[in-house]
């Protein structure tokens, strides 16, 4: 069998952020308000840094406004909170993005929960959380969705156009990425199953799936011989390992190599799902915006 073809997630997102950065131009054109993006950084981690960085900066590329509001990471919850009732009123913000992980002397539901629902580009309130778990097959997506997940699913719809009466796997069941890819792949009318770290056969249960999804946090676990010949194998990992050279690399939950030789589709870590995480973003604010200003909602 020849090698699979690579999911580019870099080329998707692109156009995905090009298409959002016309919704705003198109918004600002008629006179509503410009999208704006706070994000919310406790503390110093290098990783959420970068993440942070990252997003404010796409945001001011695509015309909106970019807040970045910095915290110590000895900021106290009721700090933390105060700010947040100070975003949920500000006309100038239309998506509020707390990093995660939070310091453990913050209780993250309490802060998810302080968010104003409307704001919450991340999709994590228990709102928007639940509209997720009720949502009909093909309904509109016209709530916040995590990023994440957005961009796994916008990935297969890209690859493979309709999904109705596929086999999906989705191995990881957390509530950032497992679980909400289970619901939006129920949306798109696969027969979807959880694996976890508790399941019996994980391997036979991967090699029953027309579509993978892997996101488990652990370098190369999906091995090549867990692949069903064919399917499309969607890896969220992205884990450093040392490498040969004394330096270290990135590399997903999906032994790549192996899985190329018998996937379909697969996408590359870097360069898969990573970059649709924040275009997702930047679509999420849009629609946000375009909602609190009273607009429908838009399919871009
Ligand atoms: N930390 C890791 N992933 C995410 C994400 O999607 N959103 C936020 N807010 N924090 C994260």
């Amino acid at each position: 069998m020849t090698d699979a073809k690579l999911i580019d997630g870099k080329e998707i997102a692109a156009a995905l952020r090009s298409r959002v950065g016309e919704g705003v131009a198109a918004l600002v054109a008629k006179g509503h308000a410009r999208p704006g993006l706070a994000t919310v950084l406790v503390g110093a981690d290098a990783a959420s840094q970068v993440y942070v960085r990252s997003k404010g900066k796409t945001a001011a590329e695509l015309g909106m406004g970019s807040f970045d509001h910095r915290l110590p990471p000895e900021t106290t919850e009721a700090e933390l909170l105060e700010l947040i009732a100070r975003l949920n009123v500000d006309p100038t913000v239309h998506g509020i993005l707390v990093q995660l992980p939070l310091p453990r002397q913050i209780d993250t539901a309490r802060v998810l929960l302080a968010i104003d629902p409307a704001k919450d580009v991340d999709g994590f309130h228990p709102m928007n959380v639940g509209r997720l778990a009720s949502v009909s097959a093909g309904a509109p997506l016209d709530f916040p969705v995590p990023c994440t997940p957005l961009g796994c699913s916008m990935l297969l719809a890209a690859t493979l156009g309709s999904m109705a009466g596929a086999n999906a796997v989705v191995v990881g069941r957390s509530n950032l990425v497992g679980r909400p890819v289970a619901q939006l792949l129920l949306r798109a009318d696969c027969t979807v199953t959880n694996g976890h770290s508790r399941t019996r056969d994980l391997p036979g249960l991967c090699r029953t799936a027309d579509v993978l999804v892997v996101a488990i946090g652990k370098p190369e676990f999906v091995r090549g011989d867990w692949v069903k010949p064919g399917a499309t194998v969607i890896d969220v990992g992205i884990n450093r390992v040392p490498a040969a050279d004394g330096k270290t690399r990135l590399v997903g939950d999906v032994a790549f190599d192996e899985a190329r030789a018998v996937a379909g589709h697969i996408t590359p870590v870097p360069g898969g799902v990573g970059p649709m995480t924040v275009a997702c973003l930047m679509y999420n604010t849009l629609q946000a915006a375009r909602r609190i200003d009273g607009l429908p909602f838009l399919a871009v």
